[in-house]
């Protein structure tokens, strides 16, 4: 079998974080914004873009996501002790940009805020209201886990996708999948 350029199997023993940062770009997640209650009244909420987040757990119900050690938000939603995960659609680029970039105008989008007070966007696909469960040192991050309080589907829609350092969409279901329909990501 040959290997495809540029991806180097001898390692010796020695994988910087910039060659795992590389080859782990190869696969794809999901983009979501994690929300929490405002400090203050007329203070912006604590949100971060993240592309960690995973389900962990049926019984208990638990999702989680891995802010950095560096994250100041996270200690953010530490503090408040719940956090809110807001699934991004393939239309929400901009919104995700806007979020990630710290934009001042950032909180100019259609949103509520849930029985706990984190802010759901109306625009999203989805949302999971969570208590903090845990959180584990895992080297530079945290590994933290939810408790699901409330969830809900707000629209269906083609999710935001992350690959390679790019932005794109979930264009189909997989040849062997449920739907039986081709796959693809494609850039938005
Ligand atoms: C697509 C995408 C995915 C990201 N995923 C994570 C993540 O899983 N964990 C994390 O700590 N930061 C992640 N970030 C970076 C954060 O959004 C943010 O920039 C970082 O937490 C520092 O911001 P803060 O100090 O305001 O928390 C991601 C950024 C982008 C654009």
């Amino acid at each position: 079998m040959t290997r495809p350029p540029g991806l180097s199997a001898h390692t010796h023993g020695s994988v910087s974080g910039s060659l795992l940062r590389r080859v782990a770009g190869h696969y794809p997640t999901g983009v979501v914004l994690v929300t929490g209650p405002a400090e203050a009244p007329g203070q912006p909420p604590p949100a971060m873009v993240v592309g960690t987040f995973t389900s962990v757990s049926l019984d208990p119900v638990l999702v989680g996501f891995l802010p950095a050690r560096s994250s100041t938000t996270w200690p953010r939603l530490r503090a408040a002790g719940r956090f809110c995960v807001n699934v991004l659609g393939a239309d929400q680029g901009p919104v995700c940009r806007s979020f990630a970039g710290g934009d001042p105008g950032r909180w100019e989008v259609p949103y509520r805020t849930t029985a706990t007070g984190s802010p759901v966007l109306l625009d999203a696909l989805a949302w999971f209201d969570c208590e903090v469960a845990g959180e584990t040192e895992a080297g530079d991050h945290w590994f933290v886990t939810g408790a699901v309080r409330d969830l809900g589907v707000i629209r269906e829609g083609s999710p935001l996708v992350f690959l390679r350092g790019d932005y794109g969409h979930w264009a189909g279901g997989g040849g062997s999948g449920r739907a039986g329909r081709r796959s693809a990501v494609c850039p938005v």
